[in-house]
């Protein structure tokens, strides 16, 4: 079966290593058919470049509207037969362009236990909630902003005196187990279909 992944980044691209590493040592059945980012400088680049992984630049700057850019991705993604689309870190949001070009086949990482702190800054956001607990959740991407149903999910402490970064960090451990599971688990989901 097809068990190929399209990664979409942004930046520095950890969750994205977290697969590659993954994928090495053979707790994540798949390969990586293609890294795109939206930025030519975005440093996990490196990573796939590294791990001999064919990358890509599409920058939304050469394109006049978001289908536009949409379609662009999206082509690039169907030429390679991607089966499930991984964002990574992937600070863009897709419209329906793209999300019904991939039906139940997008999952994003993000770092709260949604549907707590969606959006931007949500490590900021527990800290201002006073939050004890936040984590880390995989979900299916849809049309609404950190809301398609959840994959998997895990919990991660707030410590006293923990700043928006260090609970970043800590939740970062934690990402970069649960994404290559989850997508384990979605692709044998798949295969099971
Ligand atoms: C992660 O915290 C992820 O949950 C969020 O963006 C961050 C990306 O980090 N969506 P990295 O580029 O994978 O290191």
């Amino acid at each position: 079966m097809n068990r190929r992944l399209g990664v979409l980044i942004s930046g520095r691209g950890s969750n994205l290593k977290a697969i590659i590493d993954a994928i090495e040592q053979k707790r994540l059945d798949a390969s990586i058919a293609i890294v795109i980012a939206n930025r030519a400088d975005a440093p996990g680049l490196d990573h796939a470049r590294k791990a001999g992984i064919e990358t890509l630049v599409i920058s939304h700057k050469g394109f006049t509207t978001r289908d536009e850019y949409d379609r662009a991705l999206v082509g690039a993604l169907k030429e390679r037969n991607v089966a499930l689309v991984c964002l990574a870190g992937f600070m863009r949001l897709l419209s329906p362009v793209f999300i019904d070009a991939f039906p139940h086949r997008i999952l994003n990482i993000h770092p709260s236990l949604l549907p707590k702190y969606p959006g931007l800054h949500p490590q900021q956001q527990a800290l201002d909630d006073g939050a004890s607990v936040s984590g880390a959740t995989v979900h299916f991407v849809n049309k609404e902003l950190d809301a398609g149903p959840v994959v998997m999910q895990q919990a991660v402490p707030v410590q006293r005196g923990d700043t928006a970064d260090s609970l970043a960090a800590r939740i970062l451990i934690v990402e970069h187990q649960l994404y290559p599971r989850a997508i384990q688990q979605v692709l044998n989901g798949l295969s099971a279909s």
